[in-house]
């Protein structure tokens, strides 16, 4: 039979990378919690029309990225390629949208976006996403960014940069459209790529951060939206930017920082990693004040960011898998039973291990014993099954001794004294 073989651009993950997600998770799940946020669980597939309203139509995501497909009814779905659209239409669904408090939520899995894959970029891949519904202070921002930063930090992450802007808002926005659209009009737009030509209409923001060397050198003269800010915009702004220098936390300003999606607002900001090559974003977010009423909810102001794992996963050290603290290895059939019930015991009583199923050599039972990495070897054959007693294999000192059976758990914890305290974390 022929093999059938997973699609392009999505990926199996087998330890130690997945290890690393359990780590990514957990981390994000006690980190967050801290401050308040609450995990929701959404559906990966949404009606399209969630993402072509909140995204944007003209945005890159929208035009050329999401895998939509027509359900049995005609119906127009789309595989959700971010997690924020989909957080918002379940808070307005819910009834924490007409309660008004500040909801803090966080969500974590697969994304989808039909991109041309390479290293850190896949078609499938996973965010984990925090948001603060119905809050528009600039210290939410602030706290966002460096909840942020703290989980980055906690997972062991150094060598990273902050670049932060803002967009302004309804008010002040049009008018920078307007001067940029006139700039882009009157000067020579040869340099510019086939999708800037476009955007350069349609979307003249997206121009601002074209990585495209010829783009960018059109745009070297272009407005800057952050000279373009009205009086309350920039007074948002300053009061982030304040609270992030109080808190030590180092950050460039880049007014050329826009983002792929239309939804934001004011404060928007990146963290950067210069290790990982042309996809070197590794979190994005910002405020999306506008989005909760165009997806039909309430006028509430709101913000967020999402990390991108796959990238993160690039640039993670020493996460280890959980240590198995046994193998016990069968010597005759007649001990499986005995030997079940007796690994099964341990288990319960807090150690990890396995046991062979399969009567084997003592040879061939220490070699699988190494391969796996245990430090004790249990051993247990018919002798010993009629002594009531096992024989403890210290693997290091290759010390062998024979324990009462109700004595393993005793003889297991002194062999691993001072193992296995950093398990997940790796440091
Ligand atoms: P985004 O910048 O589109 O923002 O994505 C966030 C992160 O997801 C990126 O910084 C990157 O690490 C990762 N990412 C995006 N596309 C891919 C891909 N094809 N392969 C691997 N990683 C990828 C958002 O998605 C917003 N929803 C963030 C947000 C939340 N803003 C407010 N709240």
């Amino acid at each position: 039979m022929s093999r059938i073989n997973r699609i392009k651009g999505f990926s199996d993950l087998f330890p130690p990378e997945s290890t690393a997600y359990v780590f990514m998770e957990e981390t994000a799940r006690d980190i967050f919690s801290r401050y308040g946020y609450q995990e929701i669980r959404i559906p990966i597939l949404e009606q399209t029309e969630l993402f072509a309203r909140s995204i944007g139509q003209e945005t890159d995501v929208v035009q050329k990225e999401m895998y939509t497909f027509l359900d049995r009814k005609g119906r127009s779905l789309t595989l959700r390629p971010e997690a924020t659209a989909g957080v918002v239409r379940a808070y307005i669904e819910s009834p924490l949208s007409s309660a008004g408090a500040v909801t803090k939520l966080f969500t974590l899995g697969p994304m989808f976006r039909y991109e041309r894959p390479q290293k850190g970029r896949t078609r499938q891949f996973h965010q984990v996403n925090a948001e603060i519904l119905g809050e528009d202070s600039p210290w939410s921002d602030a706290e966002v960014i460096i909840m942020l930063w703290t989980y980055l930090k906690k997972l062991g992450l150094k060598k990273l940069d902050i670049e932060i802007n803002s967009l302004g808002c309804r008010e002040c926005r049009p008018a920078f459209h307007q001067a940029l659209i006139k700039y882009l009009k009157e000067i020579n737009q040869d340099g510019l790529c086939s999708d800037c030509g476009r955007r350069a209409v349609t979307n003249p923001l997206r121009v601002l951060d074209c990585k495209v060397p010829g783009c960018r050198e059109v745009v070297r003269e272009a407005p800057r939206i952050n000279q373009n800010l009205c009086g309350q915009c920039e007074n948002h702004f300053a009061k982030v930017i304040n609270m992030l220098t109080e808190s030590g936390l180092k950050y460039h300003l880049n007014p050329s920082l826009v983002r792929g999606l239309d939804y934001y607002q004011r404060t928007t900001f990146e963290v950067i990693s210069h290790d990982i090559g042309a996809q070197s974003s590794v979190a994005g977010g910002g405020r999306y004040d506008g989005l909760i009423k165009a997806l039909g909810g309430p006028d509430l102001p709101a913000t967020g960011f999402a990390c991108g794992m796959e990238r993160l996963a690039l640039i993670l050290e020493g996460i280890n898998e959980r240590p198995k603290d046994f193998y016990l290895a069968v010597l005759h059939e007649q001990a499986m039973d005995k030997a079940l019930l007796m690994a099964q015991r341990l288990r319960e009583n807090g150690f990890s291990g396995e046991m062979g199923f399969q009567v084997k050599s003592v040879k061939a039972q220490l070699r699988q014993a190494n391969r796996i990495g245990v430090k004790t070897c249990l051993l247990l054959g018919i002798d010993e099954l009629s002594k009531g007693e096992i024989q403890v294999k210290d693997m290091s000192t290759g010390v062998q001794r024979s324990v009462s059976q109700d004595d393993v758990e005793q003889a297991l914890g002194l062999n691993l004294k001072g193992k296995n305290s950093n398990y997940l974390t790796g440091r």
